[in-house]
């Protein structure tokens, strides 16, 4: 499994199709279109939203779990656009019990947004949040709901009924015609019927038989609805626990979870980040790291490397593996602070700390190692790294609790010094 290590973007698209040609399956296991996982594959750039990495390894089939939410309209179009660039899209796997996102959840997404005003959360606007409410709330429409339109209306009453009076009384907008919605989810129904699979059941036994299964995570462990900085999250698990519900597999028959960290750390939308710069080393990072949203074009908010939400990852995940990506943004710049702890009210914390009115008021304890200036793109081994690159490195895996086995020193998919296999 793979997953996220901070607060997302920490490059699982690159970790996934590097190892998606050695696995026979990839498997996104919650999250939505929230997502934007880049993939570089030789000159050709990818912006995947809701589709597991692993379609762009032609060997490998692409699974869309129990646990993620599915925007028709938008895995159509990603599934054309990808098979407008000579993608194979037809060994993709979709869940009957993955809920949808309708266009009432867009909606509800960005009203609740601009109703909260200073308090929002920075949603994508996706539709993520109000989609997993209603399945908590047992008014979701699943993806097997398209194929009996009985029932599909029925679900959709129902959904509607409060909606359209929390959207006419509380948020001033038009109601949404029942209709209109069962007629265009109906118009999906076809074009998606033949990726529709029971997938636990074609998991299981896939493992059962020995192949390969990678679970491909969304987001990160910080933006977790119960493990990350609440209530600036999203709606989901991303972290280990998530791809068991979200898939139907046992945590039996999980051997590794790797996660994904980023040398220094980023965040996008609202929240408490303690890292956090606001000066020219922030714009320094952002700019070389070219960290921009691949889903809104928002500007990511950068800061420092964080031990303690590393320790924290590796805690609440069982992590047994790191993948450190974009080690070489980090070259050039004199000295390289890491934060190693922080101080609270006048003490100092070792551990991420679970109340949110004392993590709003972490200040962060760094450490200042020392960088390097010479290029690393090309290295392909460890020791091919400068002396200060491969202290960094060592003293985070220090700091971190887990070995780095992987280290990305550009986005392609060989500017990757393997250390230890995955597989
Ligand atoms: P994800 O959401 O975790 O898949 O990450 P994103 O794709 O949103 O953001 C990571 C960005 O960093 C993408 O543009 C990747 O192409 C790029 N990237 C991934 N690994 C590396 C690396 O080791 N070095 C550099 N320079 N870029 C990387
Ligand atoms: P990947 O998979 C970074 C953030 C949003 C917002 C919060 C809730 O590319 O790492 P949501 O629309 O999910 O209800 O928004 O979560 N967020 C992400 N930040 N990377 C992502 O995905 C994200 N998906 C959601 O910015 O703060
Ligand atoms: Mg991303």
């Amino acid at each position: 499994m793979l997953l996220g290590a901070q607060w997302g973007d920490e490059g699982k698209g690159k970790a996934t199709d590097l190892l998606g040609g050695s696995v026979d399956y990839v498997v996104r296991y919650q999250g939505g279109n929230n997502a934007g996982h880049t993939v570089v594959v030789g000159d050709q750039k990818y912006a995947l939203h809701l589709l597991p990495s692993g379609i762009l390894s032609p060997g490998c089939t692409p699974v869309i779990g129990n646990g993620v939410v599915v925007d028709p309209a938008v895995l159509l179009s990603e599934l054309s656009g990808l098979a407008e660039r000579g993608v194979d899209t037809s060994k993709l796997l979709i869940s009957g019990n993955a809920h949808l996102i309708t266009p009432y959840h867009t909606t509800l997404d960005k009203v609740s947004e601009r109703f909260l005003g200073k308090r929002k959360i920075g949603t994508t606007g996706r539709g993520i949040g109000p989609a997993y409410a209603d399945k908590i709330n047992r008014v979701g429409i699943r993806v097997q709901d398209l194929f009996d339109e009985s029932i599909l209306r029925q679900k959709v009453e129902a959904a509607l009924d409060s909606k359209n009076q929390v959207l006419a009384k509380l948020y001033n907008r038009r109601a949404i015609a029942v209709d209109q919605v069962v007629e265009e989810l109906l118009g999906y129904a076809d074009q998606l019927s033949g990726y529709v699979a029971d997938t636990t059941l074609v998991l299981n036994n896939a493992i059962d038989q020995g192949q390969v299964v990678l679970f491909e995570g969304g987001q990160g462990t910080l933006l977790d609805v119960d493990h990350g900085t609440y209530p600036f999250v999203t709606s989901s698990n991303p972290t280990a626990g998530g791809a068991c519900t979200g898939t139907g597999v046992g945590p039996t028959k999980i051997s590794r979870v790797i996660g994904i960290l980023k040398a220094y750390t980023t965040r996008v939308g609202a929240g408490p980040f303690p890292t956090e710069l606001l000066d020219e080393d922030g714009e320094k990072l952002r700019t070389i790291g070219g960290e921009r949203g691949v889903t809104t074009g928002r500007d990511r908010r950068c800061g420092w490397f964080d031990a303690v939400i590393a320790r924290y990852a590796t805690r609440v995940n069982g992590l047994t593996d790191f993948f450190l990506t974009k080690l070489d943004v980090l070259t050039g710049w004199e000295r390289i602070p890491v934060c190693v702890a922080y101080e609270i009210d006048g003490k100092r914390v070792e551990e991420l700390p679970y109340s949110q009115t004392d993590f709003h008021h972490a200040t962060p304890i760094y450490e200042t190692l020392p960088g390097w200036s010479e290029d690393i793109t090309q290295a392909k081994t460890f020791d091919d790294l400068p002396k200060n690159a491969q202290k960094y490195v060592q003293a985070l895996e220090e700091m971190s609790g887990a070995p780095i086995s992987a280290i990305g020193v550009g986005p392609g998919r060989d500017e990757t010094i393997q250390i230890n296999s995955f597989l």
